[in-house]
């Protein structure tokens, strides 16, 4: 059954007739890894999978939420004292009180959701979760929060509620996202442009290596303090740098000796990758997927070999690209695990993929997952 229907038939068995329905989107990243939170640019967009929530104003001081997926239902009341303890659950409630201070007025409300966004995959089914709720409780309460602090509603839950110190992109992408299009986002100044992407001749498409990294937020938050460590370091010579993607690459060589080898090399990763965001969107505008596509592979050598947040089931299936003629191919959001996008030309789709699907699962004993990518629109209201 349809998910939208779902929603609506279990909505009605707990709360009766009325309700809205809203939804937002999971997201991709063509390029742009670990930039975010170094005040550097990224470039997601929105995908056709995400979360629905059906939701209604109830009139109590409580939240009365369902999750189809874990099939299980939660109460909770909206003040500090009252998170709850499903991690799920957790998310709403970040929402809500992230809204409540920022001004915004919530009350009570009766919800059902469900998802389709694969869990763990890298592609953000908590910021489409988030989103959905930020949106929706925006306009149910009529708050009139403008979009961006939207996507910080998002943020803020994980940072205050969930453990992780993200950055903006996932949120946004997911707030702002737009069909057939892709977001250059200056994470710095909240900048942007969409890039309308339409590859003729060629498919995105992401490859689940359905490996999850059980440490991946902790692993994450200390990527985020080793940049914080550099740009500290290179600031005492160059005041003007406030984000370590302000930095150019000889103010990190004349720190070199004075920060630990590692957080050199992840700053290293950082500072290209905020040039390679750039190099891409040029590349796009002039039609040449070559160029855009070899980014990718330098991004994830990057990823794997500075940052180190690959891992060998992804590094094969990036070797595996690369064989097979794949245009680029990277692992793709936060690491440890989940997808690798590839962008490869029609002719070849079949060849790789087939590749993947005979190859991946006698190395590591288990298939992988293959999802093609539609850009879509982010948070929205469901007619
Ligand atoms: C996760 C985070 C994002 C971003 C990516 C890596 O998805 O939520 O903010 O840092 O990792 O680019």
């Amino acid at each position: 059954m349809e998910m939208k229907t779902r929603i609506e038939e279990k909505f009605t068995t707990l709360f009766g007739t009325g309700g809205e329905m809203y939804a937002s989107a999971g997201r991709i990243n063509l390029i742009g890894e670990h930039t975010d939170y170094n005040g550097g640019y990224v470039f997601p967009g929105a995908i056709d999978c995400g979360i629905m929530a059906k939701i209604k104003v109830n009139g109590t001081k409580k939240v009365k939420a369902f999750s189809l997926d874990y099939d299980e239902y939660v109460e909770f009341g909206l003040e500090e004292e009252d998170k709850p303890l499903q991690q799920w659950a957790r998310y709403i409630f970040g929402v809500c009180r992230e809204t409540i201070k920022r001004g915004g007025k919530v009350e009570g409300f009766d919800c059902v959701f469900a998802g389709d966004v694969p869990l763990g995959a890298g592609l953000s089914s908590s910021a489409a979760l988030e989103s959905t709720f930020a949106f929706a409780i925006n306009e149910i309460f009529d708050n009139k929060i403008d979009k961006f602090e939207l996507a910080k509603i998002g943020q803020s839950t994980e940072h205050n509620y969930c453990g992780v110190k993200c950055g903006i992109m996932d949120q946004f992408a997911s707030i702002f996202g737009k069909s057939g299009s892709l977001i250059r986002l200056n994470c710095k100044t909240l900048e942007y442009k969409y890039y309308p992407f339409d590859p003729r001749g060629y498919q995105v498409v992401l490859i689940d290596s359905c490996v999850k990294h059980e440490l991946a937020s902790s692993a994450y938050n200390k990527r985020r303090e080793s940049c914080e460590n550099a740009a500290a370091a290179i600031r005492k010579n160059h005041p003007e740098v406030e984000f370590l993607s302000d930095a150019k690459r000889v103010w990190l060589e004349e720190v070199r000796d004075q920060i630990p080898e590692e957080d050199f090399l992840r700053a290293e990763y950082v500072i290209g990758e905020v040039q390679r965001v750039l190099d891409v969107c040029d590349a796009l505008e002039r039609g040449d997927y070559e160029t855009v596509g070899e980014m990718m592979y330098q991004t994830h050598f990057g990823l794997s070999k500075l940052y180190e947040v690959s891992c060998p089931e992804l590094d094969f299936l990036n070797k595996l690209a690369r064989k097979c003629d794949v245009t680029g191919s990277r692992v793709m959001g936060g690491g440890f695990g989940g997808c690798t996008i590839n962008l490869v030309k029609d002719d070849l789709y079949y060849n790789f993929v087939s590749a993947v699907e005979e190859q991946f699962p006698e190395k590591f004993g288990h298939p992988v997952k293959i999802y093609d990518v539609v850009i879509s629109d982010g948070a929205r209201k469901i007619s």
